[in-house]
This record gives structure tokens, C-alpha cells and sequence, in this order.
């Protein structure tokens, strides 16, 4: 297929994979906040918290500045809980910030391959990485599809070691039956400009935890337990109003859009079936999927071409698609350097970065926008 037969699409505005969430409402209370004087952690962080607790059905939540800072916040309250305990076992298939967490907080990640279909941590590889020095698991709910926190909690609980899952990318989704953020010790969650509820950038922590809420609140102002009473080292991981304002004002509105998401990702799975040299993350529940992103394989045999020049014709053509990730972290110059990780190590991770990619869902996609990408992927292949 040439240039030629492409969709011409000079015409149209590129199919944005992301579109964070605005309306009038949130920009006038930004203003408000401006005008107020309270910019950091007054009022609206705290009910941005409750509103938090009651969307996730959590007994605490603690906003943060990022994703990052939940994640290292967390690592940090539990291992001041588990003195001398030092790994944590993860997925190579992930965001780089999950294993930088771990080191961030004095421990070392040790990874464990993942679930071909999937792409979530495989449990049955887990157990054998448990050690004496083994702090926590931490899964990733990979694209937003729950890990299978069944087996992982079972064998955190059998081993007497905690679960912090990296919830970056799964608000709203659900796994049997209970809201994810409701069920780890430790839920961290991404509230950046990309993700389904976003505050532009900023994260939080859920937990049913009270002595580890305290920590992480601790943690996350400078290690204060009151103003100037400093009682452990600490970090400046405060939210900032205006994030909460952005948050709270979507909140409300975000199992709609995460129901778009899911409607977009249907319609996009049904479009593009029958095409040989695609394939889809392996969701057996739909409707418990935060479907942050929508990720497809390429086989690049069967296309007679590679996935990367798969997608950067899909963005010639103005559909923004992407590659998340091409590399799993242990193949990161720093991991490799580091630690001494060698490319074979985790083969199904490795494979799947080989063929995966992404195509836009975001919930405010119009129909024509969606058969807009159905039709590109198509004049490109098929
Ligand atoms: C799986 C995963 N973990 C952690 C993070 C880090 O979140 P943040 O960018 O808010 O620090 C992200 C966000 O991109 C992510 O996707």
C-alpha cells in the first residue's frame, strides 16, 4: 500500500489518543482558587480525599504530586514497618517509575515475567522470588486490567509480606466485583494529564491501613507529624488545590467516561477482528477494565512490515497510536547497568514490547473518529 492509497487526512485534525477532562466548572474554580490565597493542601485536597474513600470504597486516601511519589511513599511507610526486608518483586512490563520507586526507597526490584496474554505479572512465577528479604509484591494493572490480585494477595498473605499495587493506570476498574483501590494494603494511583480522572499532574494512595495512612502523611510533609514536629525523613509530595479542584470536578463524571472508553474499545475490537496480522490484551470482563489504553499486537511477519513503521504510518495518517513500552525496564540502560540485567531474562515481557501498540479510545472520540481509525489501520493492511 502506498503513501498514495492513505486516508488523506490534511483535512482532518489528528485522532488524539489523549483529551484531558475540562469544563467550566473546574476552570472557574481554578480561578477562585487563584484568587483565594490557599493554593497547597487546604480544603479541597480534603475532600478530594473523602470523595476518594467514597468512590473506591477505601478507608483512607492521601493525594500526592504524582503517581511516582505514591509509589515511593508507600514503599518508604512499609519498609520503615519491615526493617531489614529489602526487595520487591514486579513486573518488567511496565513505566519505568514502578521500579524507580523501589529504589527511590532503598530497596531493589527483582522482576518476574508476565502472562502472554495478559500482560500482567504471571503469579505462578512469583513465588519462587520470595525471600527472607522480600517486602512486597507489586503488580501493575497493566493498560488498567486488573492483575490477578487473587493469587498475589494469596501468596502475600501465606508468606506474610504486603501487596502495593501499582494502580497508575486503573481507576474504576474492578476486580471481582470490588473496586480496585479497595482491596491491596496499598493501592498507588497516576493522576496525570493522560490518565482516566487526571489532576494534571498528581497521585494517591489508598489504604484500610491506619498506622500506614499515618506514615504516609508523614512521608508526604516532610516527614511532620504536625506543623515543625518532625518525626521521621520525609519528602515535599503535597498536592496542590488547584489538582484537587481539577480532580473533584470530574470525579463525579468518571464511570461515564470510563463506560465510553470501554464502548470504544468494543467498537474498535470489532472493527479491526478480522484482521490476521492483529491481535488484542486478553480481557475476559470488559466492564472491569479502567481501559486507560487500548493495546493490540502486531505481527510484523504476517504484515510484511514492522510494528514501528505500522505505527508511525498510522500517525502520518493522523491517527495518534503509540508504543507502550518498547522496552521493558530491565532492558533500560540504567537497569541493565545497575543491576546487570541481560536482554532474555524475561522473554514474555520482551516479546510483548516487540509487538505491542496502542490505538486512541479517549471518551471524547466521535463515531466518525473511531471509523476514521478502523479505516486507516484497514487501508494500511489490508
Ligand atoms: C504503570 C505506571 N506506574 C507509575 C506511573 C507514574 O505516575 P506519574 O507519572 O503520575 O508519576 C505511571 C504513569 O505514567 C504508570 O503508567
Amino acid at each position: 500500500m502506498t503513501q498514495a492509497h492513505l486516508e488523506d487526512n490534511t483535512k482532518h485534525d489528528p485522532v488524539k489518543i489523549a483529551k484531558p477532562y475540562n469544563d467550566e466548572h473546574i476552570e472557574n474554580r481554578v480561578i477562585s482558587i487563584l484568587r483565594s490565597g490557599r493554593l497547597v493542601q487546604g480544603k479541597l485536597v480534603e475532600e478530594f480525599e473523602q470523595s476518594l474513600c467514597k468512590y473506591l470504597g477505601s478507608k483512607h486516601a492521601i493525594c500526592v504530586n504524582s503517581g511516582t511519589a505514591a509509589l515511593h511513599a508507600s514503599m518508604l511507610a512499609l519498609k520503615m514497618e519491615n526493617q531489614g526486608k529489602s526487595e520487591v518483586i514486579t513486573t518488567p512490563l511496565s513505566f519505568a517509575a514502578t521500579a524507580n520507586a523501589i529504589i527511590h526507597a532503598g530497596c531493589k526490584p527483582v522482576f518476574s515475567d508476565v502472562d502472554p496474554e495478559a500482560f500482567n505479572i504471571d503469579p505462578s512465577g512469583i513465588e519462587e522470588k520470595i525471600s527472607e528479604r522480600t517486602l512486597a509484591i507489586e503488580p501493575v494493572d497493566v493498560y488498567g486490567l486488573p492483575a490477578d490480585l487473587e493469587r498475589i494477595g494469596g501468596l502475600a498473605r501465606s508468606h506474610g509480606i504486603q501487596v502495593v499495587e501499582d494502580a497508575a493506570e486503573s481507576i474504576g476498574a474492578v476486580f471481582h466485583g470490588k473496586r480496585i483501590g479497595s482491596i491491596s494494603t496499598l493501592s498507588c494511583f497516576s493522576t496525570y494529564a493522560t490518565k482516566n480522572l487526571h489532576t494534571a499532574e498528581g497521585g494517591f494512595i489508598t489504604t484500610n491501613d491506619d498506622n500506614l495512612a499515618a506514615t504516609i502523611r508523614m512521608v508526604r510533609n516532610q516527614g511532620q507529624s504536625s506543623r515543625y514536629n518532625q518525626k521521621i525523613l520525609g519528602y515535599n509530595f503535597r498536592m496542590i488545590e488547584i489538582c484537587a479542584a481539577i480532580g473533584l470536578g470530574q470525579l463525579p463524571f468518571l464511570d461515564e467516561l470510563n463506560e465510553r472508553r470501554r464502548q470504544n474499545a468494543i467498537y474498535l475490537r470489532e472493527g479491526l477482528s478480522k484482521i490476521e496480522s492483529i491481535g488484542f490484551q486478553k480481557v475476559d470482563d470488559p466492564s472491569a477494565h479502567s481501559w486507560y489504553l487500548f493495546s493490540l499486537t502486531f505481527d510484523g511477519k504476517r504484515a510484511r512490515m514492522s510494528r514501528d513503521s505500522f505505527v508511525s504510518k498510522l500517525k502520518e495518517s493522523g491517527i495518534e497510536a503509540d508504543v507502550a513500552w518498547p522496552t521493558p525496564i530491565h532492558l533500560q540502560r540504567y537497569f541493565q547497568e545497575t543491576f546487570g540485567f541481560k536482554r532474555g531474562q524475561f522473554p514474555v515481557a520482551e516479546g510483548i514490547c516487540e509487538k505491542v501498540f496502542q490505538l486512541p479510545i479517549q471518551p471524547f472520540l466521535t463515531h466518525e473518529e473511531l471509523d476514521r481509525i478502523v479505516r486507516s489501520v484497514k487501508q494500511i493492511l489490508v
